[in-house]
């Protein structure tokens, strides 16, 4: 069920007798759908058991009139004022034992029984009421769930949730106590009623066993605070779908767990908007957010909230360039969003989110945004459902693991290495050569992947491991780097074989010494090419592999930087530290010349091209991400279908390839 183009909308932000013009104005932008009340609990429910959708009905209503589907956030993000006095234990508790008050959003705790019998009570109150409602065709649950609770909660029942989910994973104490290692500094625990959350201690941190089963709890935690909603929604919304608005490389909760249960997922997608990272997230981070959201459940997906103006609460981002946020809504589109909606229809005169712009100015009359979006709409709209459902088809997977992120926040060994980063300069690599990647979880099936790349495999999950020598025995091209198979699932760490551990026969090689870079980086040479290699060092014995890159001189002098060992008609590639850009861009072609990995085809600096695979052909996008006007020369099978091979400043063209197969 697929809409191309929509916007959220806060009806109950503005007067009555606006919301006819403000429905116009959609309809004749080309909007389809708005999504509505993911904050509104107030309005909702006043009171106590009090449930007011009149108005809500009206909003409806005229929606309706102009041919607007609809789809309901679930407002339990918000609960409000007169809950939060009636029940303040609702409020979460912070590690150092700090009450975060009412005020923001998110002020609760989801333990909480009580917060979760009246957020099911609002969601069935209001299933029950537009369930069957051929006007709504879809539920969005909460919103962003993760966001505002990173290091929340720690009260009572947080506390009696995560030792009961303790329980379910160990069976019995004594061996949580052998798997964690709780022998050290006489952290033995008799009972698990004993078992602290990870509040603030006199040496501010704990076991890093407890660290990690903290942040699986807490993953958990929000998957069935979400569970619960959707076993009240399902049987009483038939035919209409359910959804989360995820926030692509957030960590705070596994979204391939969060997404198992959903129809599709959706994703937020804010360029700029994160106004307090440093500028530098580059077309290809923002290209990466969006194959991860493809990758949580292999699937196409929407996009719930698509940056639509200037953002900023406090502080503002930069304003998008003209062109920029149709450009980037086609970025989104090419990476297999189906719908995109748009946030948000107006920016609001009051709250938090003043700076928040929408695409209609405080004012309310349409201007350059309103203008820029509509055209974008008329334009791509119409190809969309020709290419609905497809993906990239792409040949080459890396693996995203939350369990080893985790690890990695708990343990980043040095103070600049970081998972995600470490994930991105991989991405980068491939997306500078223009070939389509999958982010997929360590749980997935890579067969069909010619070339899979799981970086910093420092955990050993269950499986994992068969999958990967499988992978590779079949034929399959496996890249595992620096901190591979150090730990088990407890996050101990193991003594079985030397490092990498379970993989140094797959790898044929140890890894008997390593070295933290404290001091900078260490000089690598590569196919005659100068590099650095950064943050951390193995040191590798090849055991049977072969070197092919090389530290150049330091304390490493000779040491090997980057291995690769011939598995049958399979390879197994080790990269034993972290390379500069330059490095993993060189290692990037050379691991996919020697997987039979083709690019969608080559295009200057700053220019993306991205594909969707359909069973008549493809469909590529050619997104000109910088502020100049661009040629670009497409491979002679392929035809215009949009815009032009002149691309202006922030412009994007699309073109349909000739059906595969024929020349
Ligand atoms: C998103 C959120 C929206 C809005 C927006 C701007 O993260 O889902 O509700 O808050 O950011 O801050
Ligand atoms: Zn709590």
């Amino acid at each position: 069920m697929n809409f191309q183009f929509g916007v959220d909308y806060y009806p109950e932000h503005w007067p009555e007798d606006r919301w006819e013009t403000d429905a116009r104005l959609m309809a004749e932008m080309g909007l389809k759908v708005v999504r509505l009340a993911e904050f509104a609990w107030a309005k909702l429910e006043p009171a106590d058991g009090r449930f007011e959708f009149a108005w809500l009905d009206r909003a409806l209503a005229v929606l309706d009139r102009r041919g607007l589907k609809v789809v309901l956030g679930t407002p339990t993000a918000c609960p409000p004022a007169w809950l939060i006095e009636a029940h303040p234990d609702i409020l979460p508790v912070d590690s150092q034992g700090r009450v975060r008050g009412f005020g923001g959003r998110h002020h609760d705790c989801q333990s909480n029984p009580v917060y979760r019998r009246y957020s099911e009570r609002l969601v069935r109150a209001m299933a029950d009421h537009w369930g069957k409602d051929a006007r709504v065709v879809g539920w969005q649950t909460d919103n962003e769930l993760g966001n505002s609770h990173d290091d929340l909660c720690h009260c009572g029942h947080c506390r009696a949730a995560f030792q009961a989910w303790l329980a379910r994973r160990y069976g019995d104490v004594a061996r949580l106590n052998t798997s964690w290692g709780t022998v050290f500094w006489s952290q033995t625990y008799s009972s698990f009623s004993q078992i602290p959350t990870p509040t603030l201690t006199p040496v501010n941190t704990h076991s890093p066993s407890l660290l990690l089963d903290w942040k699986r709890f807490h993953s958990d935690l929000i998957v069935d605070f979400q569970r619960a909603q959707i076993e009240v929604l399902r049987p009483l919304t038939p035919g209409q779908f359910i959804t989360h608005n995820c926030m692509g490389f957030a960590n705070t909760v596994d979204y391939f767990d969060l997404a198992r249960e959903l129809d599709f997922v959706s994703h937020d997608q804010y360029p700029v908007g994160f106004w307090e990272v440093p500028p530098g997230r580059s077309a290809a981070d923002l290209a990466a957010a969006l194959d991860l959201m493809a990758g949580l459940k292999r699937r196409s997906f929407w996009i719930m909230e698509q940056q639509s103006g200037p953002t900023g609460w406090q502080i503002l981002a930069k304003t998008p360039r003209p062109g920029q946020l149709a450009l980037w809504t086609a970025q989104s589109v090419a990476h297999g969003a189906d719908t995109v909606v748009f946030f948000r229809w107006r920016s609001c005169t009051v709250g938090t989110e003043q700076y928040w712009h929408g695409i209609l100015p405080h004012n309310g009359v349409p201007g350059r945004r309103y203008a820029e979006l509509k055209g974008l709409i008329g334009g791509l709209g119409p190809l969309m459902p020709r290419f609905e459902g497809a993906l990239s088809g792409a040949e080459v997977a890396i693996v995203h693991s939350y369990d080893q992120n985790w690890a990695f926040e708990i343990q980043p060994h040095h103070p600049d290495l970081d998972y995600q980063k470490y994930l991105l300069a991989v991405y980068r690599a491939f997306h500078g050569r223009q070939i389509p990647v999958d982010l997929v979880s360590d749980a997935d099936d890579l067969r069909g992947y010619k070339l899979v790349v799981a970086p910093l495999a420092f955990l050993e999950l269950p499986g994992v491991v068969q999958r990967l020598k499988e992978f590779v025995g079949e034929g399959g091209h496996l890249v595992l780097t620096m901190r591979t198979g150090v730990k088990d699932q407890a996050n101990v760490c193991q003594t079985s074989a030397p490092l990498p551990g379970p993989y140094a026969d797959l790898l044929g090689l140890e890894v008997l010494d390593y070295d933290c870079l404290r001091d900078g980086p260490v000089p690598v040479e590569f196919d005659g090419q100068k590099h650095q290699g950064s943050l951390w060092w193995d040191v590798v014995t090849p055991k049977g592999a072969q070197v092919v890159a090389w530290a150049d001189g330091g304390d490493h002098k000779s040491e090997p930087a980057v291995t690769r060992n011939g598995v049958g008609k399979g390879t197994a590639w080790y990269v034993g530290t972290q390379p500069d850009a330059g490095l993993w861009a060189a290692l990037a072609g050379l691991w996919a010349a020697q997987a039979a990995v083709e690019p969608v085809a080559i295009a200057q600096a700053g220019v993306e091209l991205v594909r969707r695979r359909t069973a008549e052909g493809d469909f590529v996008f050619v997104l000109n991400h910088t502020a100049e006007a661009v040629a670009f020369e497409p491979k002679a099978a392929w035809h215009l279908v949009l815009g032009e091979a002149l691309m202006p400043p922030w412009g994007f063209s699309v073109y349909e390839t000739r059906k595969r197969g024929v020349q």
